[in-house]
């Protein structure tokens, strides 16, 4: 499991093996938008502020992917301990 900090909710959860972050978001309350949830869409992409993101989408290119900067929450997970959504 990782921690997932919402930033604009001033919120810190725990995401648990078998759910997503964007599970986890929905349930803090944070207003997120999704559609496919299994990383082929592009309508959960999240800005990220710290952490690495480990990516499980089929949206972002290599270049997006090393960057750092978003990710799709309903598929992509962790490589880091706490990870701070833009949510
Ligand atoms: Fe479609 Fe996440 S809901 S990529």
């Amino acid at each position: 499991s990782f921690e997932v900090e919402f930033r604009r909710l001033g919120k810190s959860v725990r995401v648990h093996e078998g759910e997503t972050i964007l599970q986890a978001a929905i349930n803090a309350g944070a207003d997120v938008a999704f559609s496919c949830e299994e990383g082929v869409c592009g309508s959960c992409e999240t800005a990220v502020i710290e952490g690495i993101p480990d990516h499980q989408d089929l949206v972002l290119s290599k270049h997006e992917r090393e960057a750092n900067r978003k990710m799709m929450i309903c598929c992509s997970r962790s490589k880091t301990p706490k990870l701070v959504l833009d949510l």
